[in-house]
């Protein structure tokens, strides 16, 4: 296997950036984030007519996300910062599927990535984009996994990163930020005031945002799940995919991939179902989906243990709306318990390992499986965006508190 980051150019087909708030084009050389004109989302646009690679190619090259380049937003090789990240394993688990009576249930595992978080995904993208714009100090807000990972390629760029968490962040992500030698700005309260805590201190500083849905190139770095999961079922499309939703940059990429392969003909018209997972202690999407809103309410008084998704005002939520209703697919919730409880379920059945926040999806899957949400022959993909060693302790926990005790 070669070298990761070793080829000479991307061949990226990315043209220019729009503003999905008010619709104005951007060059790709700007990077005062959000959108200068209206605080909206922005989303990086592609020249589809220029992208001629075969299906095979794009099979055959595998080794990271960047496999899939030419619909990437980097467009200068050199400025590439890669830890391998991507290219995780579509792990059948047939002991699940049989319980839950479908026909595969196939766990992307993504506790598989450098930093053991999907979140790697969208970090190295968003870093190698920054710098190919020659920024040195980049910043964002984070429940704990982003932070942990922009701090692991901001150090292997050279770049300054500070990252803003809340005080209730987990330890593994609150030791490694700093291990990394970023900045560590622990903030009481929730998230949202660990976002303040940064807008403040970003108006002062001019850091170039790394957050979610500030930089354009987040969800263009989660797209590459889609792209994995069509290649890894040879251009067709699952028949549900199950995604533990916070902020939805990860949803939102699995659909953009779906789409641009569909403009591109690869894929057929029916879109995989895509179901939002939440927990009952921060469900503001699901609850949206259920009122058939265009936009979410924010939820008022946040609380779950399940940190990575409880995000009360999802700023995306009307893209995630509009994809989830697109797609057919619909929303769950589920309590904290049940998410620890499908953990310890997929541990001891198929074996992946799940951290908290990520099982999510799978307690949302089993409870979609008993709504009859699935049928006996369906391709059910769950997302496990997060490896067990994230949340070992609160699973640790879990297991002594059922008189199961540990085996080793
Ligand atoms: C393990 C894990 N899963 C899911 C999410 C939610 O991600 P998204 O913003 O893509 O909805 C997070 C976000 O912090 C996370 O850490
Ligand atoms: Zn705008």
């Amino acid at each position: 296997m070669s070298i990761t980051g070793e080829f000479e150019s991307t061949d990226s087909c990315v043209s220019h950036i729009t503003c999905r708030g008010c619709g104005t084009t951007y060059d790709l050389s700007l990077t005062d984030y959000p959108c200068p004109d209206c605080g909206g989302i922005l989303d990086p646009r592609y020249d589809l007519d220029a992208f001629d690679v075969a299906p095979e190619t794009w099979a055959s090259r595998g080794g990271s996300m960047w496999a899939y380049r030419e619909l990437l937003p980097l467009r200068d090789a050199d400025a590439l910062v890669s830890m391998r990240e991507g290219d995780t394993p579509l792990l059948s688990c047939p002991s699940l599927a049989d319980d839950l009576g479908v026909g595969r249930l196939l766990v992307k595992d993504e506790g598989q990535n450098p930093t053991n978080t999907f979140k790697d995904r969208g970090q190295a993208a968003a870093i190698s984009c920054a710098n190919e714009r020659g920024v040195d100090t980049v910043a964002l807000p984070s429940a704990g996994n982003a932070g942990q990972s922009a701090s692991a390629y901001a150090a292997r760029a050279g770049m300054d990163c500070h990252v803003f968490l809340n005080h209730q962040a987990g330890a593994v992500k609150k030791d490694l930020v700093a291990a990394h030698g970023a900045d560590l700005h622990l903030v009481d309260g929730k998230i949202g005031d660990a976002g303040a805590a940064f807008t403040e201190a970003r108006a002062e500083h001019g850091w170039h945002s790394v957050a979610t849905f500030q930089t354009p190139f987040r969800h263009e770095g989660k797209k590459t799940m889609g792209f994995e999961l069509f290649d890894a079922l040879d251009w067709r499309v699952p028949d549900h995919v199950v995604y533990p939703t916070g902020g939805g940059v990860g949803l939102i990429g699995i659909w953009k991939a779906y789409r641009q392969l569909r403009e591109v003909g690869w894929l057929g018209p029916d879109p995989p179902r895509l179901h939002v997972a939440q927990t009952t202690g921060a469900a503001p999407v699901v609850e949206a989906i259920r009122a058939g809103a265009e936009a979410h309410e924010p939820w008022p008084d946040p609380d779950s243990v399940a940190r990575g998704v409880e995000i009360p005002d999802p700023g995306a939520s009307p893209w995630m709306l509009s994809a989830v209703r697109e797609s057919g697919g619909t929303g769950v919730a589920v309590s904290d318990e049940a998410a620890v409880e499908a953990s310890l379920r997929l541990a001891r059945s198929d074996g992946p390992e799940a951290s908290v926040t990520a099982a999510v999806a799978l307690a949302g899957a089993v409870d979609l499986a008993d709504r009859g949400v699935f049928g006996p022959d369906d391709d059910v993909v769950v997302i496990n965006t997060g490896a067990g060693c994230k949340t070992h302790a609160a699973l640790g926990e879990a297991v002594e508190a059922d008189g199961a005790g540990f085996d080793a």
